[in-house]
């Protein structure tokens, strides 16, 4: 399997970099759901809230940087031919959820970075590495990131819903194999 994409389909590098989203967008909406429900002393799998919250902040940046390695990736060799299967309608569809899906991609860690920031919070990367705070706190545009986080956040999962059925729809019940354009070994 070649590693960028041709038009006979996706190469080795955006399977595995669409996966890897796939694994820390998991790991970021069960974070999140597990820091805004404990509080004072409670824990969950033996961690505390605060450590939640670093583990969500920082996987949040490494997914920042995924998501632009996926861009410039997409960037080199073409773009793979529409799969035969897919309606007009369809591919106008998943043309339209692919750019919303990219933008979510940028629009979620960039904004809890800046809601942190300019809250004045702060990001201790995983645990071992204060960052630097080069935005002075300012509740304003804090408190106009963190909407937009969580707006993104609602967005993000409509999208995917949308995203997600039309590949099980296609897989599952019109069985053309849709999925495996995504998997690794096969191309097309
Ligand atoms: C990259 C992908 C990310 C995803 C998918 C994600 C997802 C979420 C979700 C679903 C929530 C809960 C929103 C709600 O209240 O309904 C949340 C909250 C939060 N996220 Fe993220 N996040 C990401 C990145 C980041 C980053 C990079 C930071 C900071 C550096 C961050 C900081 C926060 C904070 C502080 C909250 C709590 C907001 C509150 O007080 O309500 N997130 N995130
Ligand atoms: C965080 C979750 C997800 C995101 C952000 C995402 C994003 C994307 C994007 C942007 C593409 C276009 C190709 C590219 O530029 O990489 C794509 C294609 C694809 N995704 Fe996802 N995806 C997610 C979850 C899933 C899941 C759970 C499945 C499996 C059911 C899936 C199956 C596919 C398939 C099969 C394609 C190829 C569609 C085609 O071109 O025919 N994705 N995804």
């Amino acid at each position: 399997m070649p590693l960028y994409n041709s038009s006979s389909g996706y190469g080795a590098l955006t399977k595995a970099l669409h996966w890897l989203v796939v694994a820390l967008f998991a790991f970021q909406f069960a974070a999140a759901n597990i820091m805004l429900r404990l509080d004072g002393d409670a824990t969950a799998m033996g961690m505390g809230q605060s450590t939640y919250y670093n583990w969500h902040k920082s996987i949040g940046l490494v997914a920042l940087l995924v998501a632009v390695l996926r861009l410039l990736a997409r960037r080199q060799g073409a773009l793979p031919n529409w799969a035969p299967t897919l309606s007009g309608r369809e591919r106008a569809f998943i043309h339209r959820v692919e750019q919303v899906l990219y933008a979510a991609m940028l629009a979620m860690p960039v904004s809890g970075f800046l809601y942190v920031t300019a809250g004045g919070y702060g990001v201790n990367l995983f645990g071992v590495w204060e960052m630097p705070n080069f935005i002075a706190a300012w509740p304003s545009l804090a408190t106009a990131a963190k909407w937009t986080h969580i707006f993104s956040a609602y967005v993000l999962v409509a999208t995917l819903t949308g995203h997600v059925g039309l590949v099980l729809w296609h897989t599952l019940v019109l069985r053309d194999g849709l999925i495996w354009r995504m998997l690794p070994r096969r191309n097309g």
